[in-house]
């Protein structure tokens, strides 16, 4: 086990895009930071040489948190490493935008697996092991209140993490637990850009009241703040850090 003191983090999903910038934060935060990721062990492995040689703490975890026992090794893993967990951020996530009438069961089960079970458990495995005074932070998406289509079955799970956020706030505030959910606009990272045509991100973008897509660092700052001492008395939120898109 580390001898370190500091506090320690788990992020989901910290491999690549919003993920890898919010472990970069928190590592600058003061946090130990655990890493996971699913498929791109080379990216995961090459943060955390990067937050090391910044004078940070961090390991990388594999774990498929749509998996049964996913959240349970990163848990069992951090504790062993660090000694206990206190902050919990549900960032794994994946889409797949298709009509509801052309979305197959695979893509309606992945979907659920991963953005709704790898979340509820990951906020079981927090309400269970975390230390008290800690915050979970699970990422939404502002699609929940946009009611596009092709965006059903991604949006469905994504309202069902700030359902949970909701109630959860309620089961762990005489922890002292903070439990909030941070919902982005359009970020630029492979998720959202993958696949789009340079017209349809141009026509986003002049949706949004400041002309711009957001950028990871836009939600890492939030969740960042959610995440420390001074976010304390912030919880059963869900905050939609988009510009003001909606
Ligand atoms: N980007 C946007 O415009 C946007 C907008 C609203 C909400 N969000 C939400 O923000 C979160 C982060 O999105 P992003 O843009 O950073 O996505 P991204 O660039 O596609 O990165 C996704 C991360 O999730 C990991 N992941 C996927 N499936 C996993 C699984 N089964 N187990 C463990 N890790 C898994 C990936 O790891 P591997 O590469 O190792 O598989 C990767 O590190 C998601 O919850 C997303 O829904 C994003």
């Amino acid at each position: 086990m580390s001898d370190k003191t500091e506090k320690t983090a788990i992020i989901t999903g910290a491999s690549r895009g919003i993920g890898a910038n919010l472990a970069r934060k928190l590592a600058a935060d003061g946090f130990a930071v655990v890493v996971n990721y699913n498929s791109s062990a080379d990216a995961a492995e090459t943060l955390v040489s990067n937050i090391k040689a910044s004078g940070g703490t961090a390991i990388a975890i594999a774990a498929d948190i749509s998996a049964r026992d996913g959240i349970a090794h990163l848990f069992d893993t951090a504790k062993a490493e660090f000694g206990g967990v206190d902050v919990l951020v549900n960032n794994a996530g994946i889409m797949s935008c298709a009509s509801i009438a052309d979305t197959d069961d695979d893509a309606f089960e992945k979907q659920v697996a991963v953005n709704l079970g790898g979340v509820f458990r990951g906020m079981r495995s927090a309400a269970n092991q975390l230390r008290d005074g800690g915050r979970i932070i699970s990422f939404s998406s502002s699609v929940v209140g946009l009611y596009q289509p092709t965006y059903g079955v991604y949006a469905a799970t994504k309202a069902a993490v700030e359902a949970l956020t909701h109630v959860l706030a309620k089961e762990l505030g005489p922890r002292g637990i903070t439990v909030n959910a941070v919902a982005p606009g359009p970020v630029a990272t492979d998720f959202f850009l993958k696949g789009k045509s340079d017209q349809l991100i141009e026509n986003m973008i002049a949706m949004n009241p400041f002309k711009r897509l957001g950028q990871p660092d836009d939600i890492t700052n939030v969740v960042s703040f959610l995440a420390s001492e001074q976010g304390g008395w912030i919880s059963g939120q869900t905050i939609r850090a988009n510009g003001g898109v909606i």
